[in-house]
Order: C-alpha cells, then structure tokens, then sequence
C-alpha cells in the first residue's frame, strides 16, 4: 500500500507538517479549549485532501481484505456488545503503509499534545496501536465502554447517512468502575445526559478515553462505518500498574493468542 501512494515516513511528516503549520494560532486555542470542556473534540481536516483520501482508501482496502466478524459481549465493559468487522494491528503492520506513518508521525502527536494540553506517547502496548473497525450490518455496534489507555484519534474512513445512527455517543468526565462496570453504566445512562457527534469521512476527533462513557450507536440498516483508531498514552498511563488489557484480548483474541 505505501509503495502503491508513494508514500514514506519522511515524505508523510513532512506533508503535515506544512500543513498543520497552516493552520491559525487561533484554531489551537479553540480546539483546546473545546476539548477541556467536552473531553471530545472534533479535529476537522487534520491532513491534506490527497492524504486524506489515501487513509480512508487503505482503511477500506485493509478492512475488505484482511478484515475478521467480531461478534462479543464484554463483562468487563458491563456486558455491551462489540459486533463490527476489524483489522488487527499486526495486519495493517503488514499491509498497511499511511496508517503505520500515522500512528509514528511526531508532526500528529505534537498537534494532538497541543489540543489535549499534555504530553503524548505512542501507546506501549502494542497490539492497541492501530486498529481499522467497520460498521457493516443493521445493528452492528461499538458497545459502551472505556479505553484502556488515556487518548483515542479516531479517523472516519467511511460513514452512512446522517439518518442511519453508527454516530459517536457519549457522557464526558466519568471513570471507570472496574468493580461494578454493568451497575456504573446502568447508573450513568440513567442520570446523565448522552451527547453525540457526526462525523464525516475524511476527518477525525480525539476523545478522552479513560474518563469519558463513549459508544458508537447501532447501525440502523446495512451500510458502512469505518474508522481507523490510534491509541496514545498520557504520562500517568506509563507509570500506572493497574491498567489490564481484557477487553483487547477478548476481541483480538485470534491474534493475541
Ligand atoms: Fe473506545
């Protein structure tokens, strides 16, 4: 695929680079701030049109062809469903080339440092690195649950209509009960407001992931929602010894294993 766009690690930074240079003092601020209050911030046109288009053609070349059915329900999540196809890591490794230089891309995780206020490192875990998930079927979705790690990038390759749902849901500023995952979500999605967000192709949020309730609502008839998920880590993530992986091995557990 890199070969296929020509594209290399180098010739990637320094394309984003020059373009995030282009974007106003004031945009940074904003996007900050927005991300403060909400935990959610949607990024926008984080890269270039041409290596934009590339990202949601690799997301969709690497979904068709090295893609696998997920279909779990995890009590450590409180019992919510995970029903999508998705590529491992090792697979967009292998085949992959624009979303590897991604995921490496200093250029990405400054910007990205910029807007959460702190810093970031790649995720130390590695098959959470990278991660292509689709949508596909009625009623497919990305159960409620929290990251294992503090920050999540996610890029939409591919989104249906508006009207089918597959949006982004979620309760800002909760953390994780890992004692009573069922008993919290039942209590929060009782007594708190449930937010949601749109997002076209070709852009991307960053989400606070450890200390924020989030889903992707259930696709409302046979289409596609694809997306390609970065994982980073927060300095306190490094040091903290309590973080587990079960949800990944649950869901990965062909290629984990
Ligand atoms: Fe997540």
């Amino acid at each position: 695929m890199s070969a296929e766009h020509g594209i290399t690690r180098e010739s990637f930074e320094e394309r984003v680079r020059e373009h995030l240079a282009g974007f106003p003092g004031h945009e940074h601020e904003r996007l900050a701030a927005a991300f403060a209050r909400e935990g959610i911030v949607h990024l926008g046109k984080l890269l270039p049109p041409d290596l934009a288009a590339a990202m949601n053609e690799e997301a969709v070349w690497l979904l068709e062809n090295h893609g696998r059915r997920r279909e779990v329900v995890l009590p450590t999540t409180g019992n919510t469903p995970r029903s999508y196809r998705s590529v491992a890591r090792d697979s967009i490794a292998r085949w992959g080339g624009i979303i590897p230089c991604f995921f490496h891309s200093e250029a990405i995780r400054g910007f990205l440092a910029e807007v959460a206020g702190e810093r970031l490192h790649k995720v130390p875990y590695e098959p959470e690195e990278f991660i292509v998930n689709a949508l596909e079927a009625a009623g497919d979705t990305h159960g409620w649950h929290f990251d294992d790690y503090s920050y999540a990038l996610v890029w939409v390759a591919e989104a249906p209509d508006p009207m089918l749902d597959a949006r982004v849901e979620y309760i800002p500023g909760v953390r994780w009960n890992k004692e009573d995952p069922e008993g919290q979500l039942k209590e929060l999605l009782a007594t708190r407001p449930v937010r949601s967000l749109y997002v076209e192709p070709g852009t991307c949020y960053l989400m606070q992931t450890r200390k924020t309730l989030h889903r992707v609502s259930p696709l409302a008839d046979h289409c596609r929602r694809t997306a390609v998920i970065f994982t980073y880590a927060n300095d306190h993530d490094l040091r903290d010894d309590s973080i587990t992986h079960e949800t990944m091995e649950a869901i990965y557990e062909p290629e984990i294993a």
